[in-house]
């Protein structure tokens, strides 16, 4: 059986990095199934479709010439990468993701991801849909102040120029969106564990994880 570690949790609570290091940490794959819902908004957008109809937008999946290398994501020979982390794209993806139909034909990418030595899936629905027999689950929070200001940091390190009142107005909407649809909302599994690393160094929430995984 291969080990599976979740990492669920809202926009912006630090999941990716979380789950980048503890990958690092045991030797891992990571999955970064946001980046899958992202790459489908974005497709989906550059179709011309309209991002209401779930079929529409679901038919699109299998079509896609996807490919993982060294943490980049090619859409056909395109480099994708910035692309999908552009703040823009995080709202498609919101918007498809809300779709039975979408997150139906994105189940099956996400499971070829489990493969030796382990695998670490981030997300929101990792622990309670994709790998409801994971060993692991932690489900990662932050308040949504300390999330608009990680953001903020992150894009304003990058360049990109940013308001914190509207990057938390936008969160707090993608939250509200992520848990109130009808499947896999945004929610803790039952036997998930609690972190909440607002007042955690990304040292000291990659250590609490991997001590928890260790015992
Ligand atoms: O970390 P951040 O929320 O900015 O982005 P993400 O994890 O890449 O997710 C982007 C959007 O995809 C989320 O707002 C969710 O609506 C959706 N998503 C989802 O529904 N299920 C997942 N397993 C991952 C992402």
């Amino acid at each position: 059986d291969v080990p599976v570690i979740t990492i669920d949790g809202p926009t912006a609570s630090g999941k990716g990095t979380l789950a980048d290091e503890v990958g690092k940490a045991l030797g891992f794959g990571v999955l970064d199934s946001g980046a899958l819902y992202r790459v489908t908004g974005l497709a989906a957008r550059r179709a011309g479709l309209n991002l209401d109809d779930g079929a529409a937008v679901a038919a699109i999946v299998p079509t896609l010439d996807l490919s993982f290398r060294e943490g980049h994501v090619y859409l056909g020979t395109e480099d994708v990468s910035a692309r999908l982390r552009a703040e823009a794209t995080g709202l498609l993806a919101s918007q498809v993701a809300v779709h039975p139909a979408v997150r139906q034909a994105l189940h099956q990418l996400q499971l070829n991801f489990r493969q030796l030595p382990g695998l670490v899936a981030d997300g929101r629905d990792m622990g309670t849909s994709i790998f409801p027999d994971a060993d692991l689950k932690i489900f990662l929070t932050a308040s949504a102040a300390t999330r608009a200001e990680r953001r903020y940091k992150q894009l304003i390190s990058k360049g990109v120029s940013a308001n914190i009142e509207s990057l938390r107005e936008d969160l707090e909407a993608r939250d509200e969106r992520d848990k109130n649809r009808s499947t896999s909302p945004l929610a803790p599994a039952q036997d998930a564990q609690l972190l909440d690393n607002s007042a955690l160094t990304i040292e000291a929430s990659v250590a609490q994880v991997l001590d928890w995984w260790q015992t």
